[in-house]
């Protein structure tokens, strides 16, 4: 007899956590354009946020995520959120999950921006996201067919409800049926062209979404991490949060702390303001170092960074890292309730290609793994929930066929270089936006001449570039929409922050509102 299926794509932290919880009943099948191990979530560094000392408490976490979030997070969400993920993340302590211990066996426990204790649990020094990933793989096995090298190019929708997906998969276009399809594909960080994370990660998920019918939200609040290594132009990798709380100080080439004076948090205030504050020295034509001569056992305590280090030719003896700011997450993304779901009835979404009001319009540090796990188990139960109910209500066989090519439709691909897109996007819609170069960047992007390629003629590079493309239009007018500045999305021609006018608004792009 067969079994509800939910369909995955993406395959990072949300990905596998809602598969480890998919109970036996459930056919789960994940399809991910690259490798299950080539996603952001193994490059997360940090760790994940959750309370443990007992004179902190999830009332100061949201406290702090609040504060970080600028005002826009969703305040009840965030409470629920919080305390239900600093639950789980002493429940897989206590499960035996590798987080690093000190002597005494106690959880070692970092710190990092805009954070009141110590509550970042890591492992492997600072490989908490592949430690997570290969922890929670060993747990999906049985669980799921895991089908890589498989790219989603469209969603298939009927009745108004979301049926599964079409892919590209072993050089042809293949149908994958679902009960339920749940979005994990992450973010958008190639749309720039500085980014932390994987360069596949290219905002697929939230316009195969937008094209079902889902809702996108927040596109304007884009983070960019304060601490990328970047040398001679060349960007090496992330160097994480975590130094500074460790005792980096971030210095110009005189010495002088960036920090001092902007913020009363220094080096560990919020990420948006010291992205803002490093972008400033560097527009003044100054050289910015992350000086780590205090930071105590360095290769000891950040293994994945001092391998960067080495890949980029620097003496962690001189203790002194270039960096410069890149984008990092997404804090926008398709609109979910708490438990993932989209409007489209079957079709969640998790990670970071969700919005689930958390994040705000600046995401506190390592709360986006703890989001992550989350929100997959809860989507795993609703989900499911669903893809049971329509499964008992179907009689048809859940079989059909592909129909003929022509009646598949096509995607507009941009007869453009993804580098002059992230060029553009950098120079016009990251960390200072301003009305003019926005509607230049705008226009451009409208300009761009296009070919029409049928669905059944697409490659996997193709369709990110069209997708880069779509998202980059709505981005730009979200960023254009929001007279204003808040969290990580600051207009030099709107420095303030306009609670009148927008506190409590949101905007939202729908396909039906755009025909
Ligand atoms: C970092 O390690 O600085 C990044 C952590 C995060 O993005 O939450």
């Amino acid at each position: 007899m067969s079994k509800p299926s939910v369909l995955i794509i993406g395959a990072g932290a949300a990905a596998l956590s809602l598969i480890a919880s998919l109970p036996g009943g459930c056919r789960g099948r994940l399809l991910t354009k690259a490798s299950v191990r080539s996603g952001n979530s193994m490059y997360a560094q940090g760790g994940i946020a959750a309370v443990r000392l007992p004179e902190d408490s999830v009332d100061s976490h949201v406290r702090d995520t609040l504060t970080a979030g600028d005002g826009h997070n969703d305040p009840a969400l965030v409470q629920d959120l919080l305390a239900e993920g600093s639950a789980l993340v002493n429940r897989l302590a206590r499960d035996g999950f590798p987080f690093d211990r000190d002597a005494r066996n106690r959880i070692r426990l970092g710190l990092e921006g805009a954070h009141s204790f110590h509550r970042i649990f890591h492992a492997g020094g600072d490989a908490t996201g592949r430690v997570l990933m290969e922890y929670l793989l060993d747990r999906t096995s049985g669980r799921a067919s895991i089908l890589e090298h498989t790219t989603v190019l469209k969603l298939i929708v009927e009745e108004g409800r979301c049926a599964g997906a079409l892919a590209l998969h072993e050089g042809r276009l293949t149908e994958f049926r679902a009960d339920a399809v749940v979005i994990a594909s992450g973010g958008c960080g190639s749309l720039y062209a500085r980014y932390t994370g994987d360069s596949g990660i290219t905002g697929d998920g939230l316009m195969l979404a937008y094209e079902a019918g889902a809702e996108l939200c927040d596109l304007e609040f884009m983070q960019f991490h304060p601490t990328v290594l970047v040398k001679n132009g060349t960007t090496y990798g992330l160097i994480s949060e975590a130094v500074r709380g460790e005792g980096g100080v971030l210095r110009d080439e005189e010495g002088r702390a960036v920090m001092e004076g902007r913020h009363p948090l220094g080096d560990l205030a919020p990420r948006d303001v010291v992205a803002r504050a490093i972008h400033a020295e560097m527009q003044n034509g100054r050289d910015i170092h992350l000086d780590i001569s205090g930071c105590e056992r360095f290769g000891e305590r950040f293994p994945t960074i001092t391998g960067i280090l080495e890949r980029a030719g620097i003496d962690i003896e001189a203790g002194r890292i270039p960096v410069a700011p890149g984008m990092h997450f997404m804090m926008g993304g398709i609109k979910v309730d708490g438990s993932g779901s989209t409007c489209v009835p079957g079709l969640y979404a998790i990670g970071e290609a969700a919005c689930t009001g958390l994040h705000g319009a600046n995401r506190l540090a390592s709360n986006s793994l703890l989001e992550a796990l989350v929100l997959g188990e809860r989507a795993a139960r609703h989900s499911f929930g669903y893809a049971a109910r329509r499964h008992s209500e179907r009689t048809e066989p859940k079989f059909s066929r592909l129909p003929p090519a022509e009646n598949l439709g096509a995607l507009e691909v941009p007869l453009a270089e993804p580098a002059e897109l992230q060029r553009q996007m950098s120079l016009h819609a990251s960390i200072v936006r301003h009305d003019a170069g926005l509607r230049q960047l705008e226009q451009w992007l409208r300009n761009l001449p296009t070919e029409s390629v049928p669905l059944s003629d697409l490659t996997r590079e193709k369709a990110e570039l069209a997708r880069l493309w779509q998202l980059a239009r709505l981005v730009v007018r979200s960023a254009l929409l929001r007279t204003e500045s808040r969290g990580a999305h600051y207009r030099a021609d709107y420095p303030a922050r306009l609670d009148s006018e927008w506190s409590g608004r949101t905007v939202t792009h729908t396909k039906a509102a755009a025909a």
